[in-house]
């Protein structure tokens, strides 16, 4: 049977000299001489509890609360009573009564907490964690763990409406190519081999879809051992979905209408669909980046038009065609009116905060009165370049033109995109988590492959499953033009987060030993690893093709909370530590043993 009638959030003037036993954490009290009074919290709010000796039976019921402290866990029992005069607090729903407390028992003590839960105190994050449980014990936390199960329940409920089935996949595993490293577990049983745990079920899906499972979706664990950041954890939980027999269009209309229902469930808000929708390409070139944000603008703009006859040696070498023939490009983005903002120094900040992206240079341009262009490398602009500029940019006086010059695009575009965020943010133009609209949208047509130049080899963007578009199909099974091979590979990205990623899949296996051997990987290699899976598309495969939602993220966002662990219970530091369980942690020399292993450190 319950303890109590009631939960902490649940009174109000309707229960007025009702009888109520209430259970909770003391968060608050106050003895103001006679009259003890306490706030009394559980996860669904918070209910005044006063202590008075001249009630009946009062008296040692005061005594005892007398022993109260914060966070001690207690059971009282009282009448529901209206707070006297002036005495009320409209923000609480229990803010008009409070529970005159005839009989109490104090079911737990507490220690003093090591921070306090209240108020905004600077509480160090890595005590936060190492006492998870009691952070968890906030309203913030508590709630985003809420609203995450709500997300959970929505999307369950829309896929089997439409034909879904959530099918488990083992997490004992084998090595699964999503381009992080995998965490591997030895096995006892067959000492000297190793499962691995799965970085996404993706082999599986496409393995049930092989099974004829048809539509699958999953709340899945995936784990990968990569460096972590603000938005990545080594062990996150996806959206995870395939289908068979379904167009591109097909899936987009699926996850739009997923997407819609959580946020008019979640946050009451209409999303317009069919989201928009936009090339790799396009993206990459007009904001430098593949997931772009478009609650801004300051879109970067190609002008190697204007300077194809440079004598600025800078931009001379940029479109200097390589050995490989490629042109580089001189581009930028212009900062319209606000360059009286931007000091000497702000411009140096600004070009070495986005050095690490390769730019020997960030180029700056100001126009002054009368159009008269600034600029360190103003001696080198012909009167005919400096027209150029300012008629293809439509500039003004005050406009900041802020330029890159390399023979390498992506190292134009990839600065351009990072110095688009920083300037996004100094300019307040991105609105705050949770914050401003929400801009869904779609890239599609990621590239295939991606060059390594270090390992001097391709690898897939996406992974080795993804397929070419039919266009480039011929090229990529005769193993030309891997370079600008555009693969049936999209991600839906919003207010410049990545939210998922996904693919259609190849579902014949000499495509699929063709894309191996573009990838490098022998056909002994691709056995060991994927000979399972080879043979498996031997059997008759449907098309196939799904996306994987990582579901941290989009429940951050829908909390308007920053980073992802906010909205995990038992989230790893930066470096993968579990501070509260002090994992990863040594083990027995006999659990070595048993496995057959000796450790030997580096
Ligand atoms: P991908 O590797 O792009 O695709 O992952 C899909 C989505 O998962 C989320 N995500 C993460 N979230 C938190 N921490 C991480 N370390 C992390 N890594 C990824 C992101 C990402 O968009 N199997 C394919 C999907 C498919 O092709 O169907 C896959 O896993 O939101
Ligand atoms: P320098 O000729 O090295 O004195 O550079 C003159 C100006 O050109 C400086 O403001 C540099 O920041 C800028 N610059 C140099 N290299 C590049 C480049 N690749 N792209 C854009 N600007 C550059």
């Amino acid at each position: 049977m319950e303890h109590r009638t009631h939960t902490c959030g649940e009174l109000d003037k309707k229960h007025i000299q009702e009888e109520v036993t209430l259970c909770g954490w003391v968060t608050k009290r106050r003895d103001h001489g006679g009259l003890i009074f306490i706030d009394l919290r559980d996860r669904y709010g918070i209910t005044q509890v006063v202590f008075d000796p001249t009630l009946l039976g009062g008296e040692s019921v005061h005594e005892l609360a007398g022993k109260l402290r914060n966070e001690y866990v207690i059971w009282c029992h009282g009448k529901v009573r209206s707070r006297p005069e002036g005495m009320a607090n409209e923000k609480l729903k229990t803010g008009a009564i409070e529970v005159a407390c005839t009989k109490l028992d104090i079911l737990s003590e507490a220690k003093t907490l090591p921070f306090l839960l209240e108020g905004d105190s600077q509480v160090a994050e890595t005590v936060r964690l190492k006492y998870r449980y009691l952070d968890l014990r906030r309203k913030a936390l508590q709630k985003n763990l809420i609203t995450r199960h709500k997300v959970i329940l929505e999307v369950r409920n829309f896929l089997d409406s439409h034909n879904f089935v959530e099918v488990e996949t083992p997490i004992l595993y084998k090595s699964t190519p999503e381009g992080a490293r995998d965490f591997i577990v030895p096995s006892r049983l067959n000492q000297g081999t190793f499962y691995a745990l799965p970085q996404s079920p993706q082999t599986l899906k496409q393995l049930l879809m092989i099974g004829g499972m048809d539509r699958y979706f999953q709340i899945a664990r995936c784990f990968r051992d990569e460096d972590l950041r603000a938005d990545r954890q080594p062990e996150f939980t996806q959206i995870d979905i395939e289908t068979s027999f379904l167009s591109e269009e097909g899936l987009f209309a699926i996850c739009e209408n997923m997407m819609s229902k959580l946020w008019k469930v979640i946050l009451n808000q209409d999303v317009k669909i069919p989201f928009q929708r936009m090339s790799y390409k396009e993206s990459m070139s007009r904001f430098g980046c593949d997931k772009p944000d478009l609650r801004f603008g300051l879109e970067i703009q190609d002008i190697s038009q204007v300077f194809a006859n440079s004598s600025f040696q800078v931009f001379q070498s940029a479109l200097t065609p390589t050995v490989r023939g490629k042109k580089g490009s001189i581009c930028g983005i212009l900062v319209p009116g606000q360059a009286e903002k931007f000091s000497r120094k702000d411009l140096d900040d600004l070009q070495s905060q986005i050095s690490v992206f390769g730019a020997k240079g960030l180029l700056w341009v100001k126009v002054q009165d009368g159009l008269v262009l600034k600029s360190p490398a103003e001696k080198f602009f012909s009167d005919s370049e400096k027209q150029g500029l300012i008629t293809n940019l439509n500039l003004k006086p005050n406009d900041l033109f802020l330029m890159i010059a390399d023979q390498k695009d992506h190292v134009v575009l990839e600065s351009l995109g990072a110095l688009r965020l920083i300037l996004g943010a100094r300019l307040g133009l991105i609105p705050a988590h949770g914050q401003g609209k929400s801009e869904f949208l779609w890239i599609t047509r990621f590239p295939l492959f991606e060059y390594d130049e270090k390992e001097g080899r391709y690898f897939a963007k996406h992974h080795p499953f993804t397929s070419p578009v039919p266009e480039h199909f011929e090229d990529f099974m005769a193993a030309k033009n891997l370079e600008n091979m555009d693969a049936n590979a999209y991600d839906l990205v919003l207010n410049g987060v990545e939210l998922g990623s996904g693919s259609l899949r190849i579902y014949r296996s000499d495509i699929q030993a063709a894309m191996f051997k573009n990838l490098g990987i022998s056909q002994e290699e691709a056995k060991l690893k994927f000979g399972f899976f080879l043979e498996a598309l031997q059997y008759g495969t449907p098309p196939h093709g799904g996306i994987a939602f990582g579901i941290e993220r989009l429940v951050a966002i829908l909390c308007g909370v920053g980073p992802i662990r906010d909205v995990m219970a038992f989230p790893k530091t930066q470096k993968g530590h579990c501070l509260m369980s002090e994992s990863p942690s040594t083990v027995l020399p006999e659990q070595l043993s048993e496995l057959g292993l000796n450790i030997k450190i580096k």
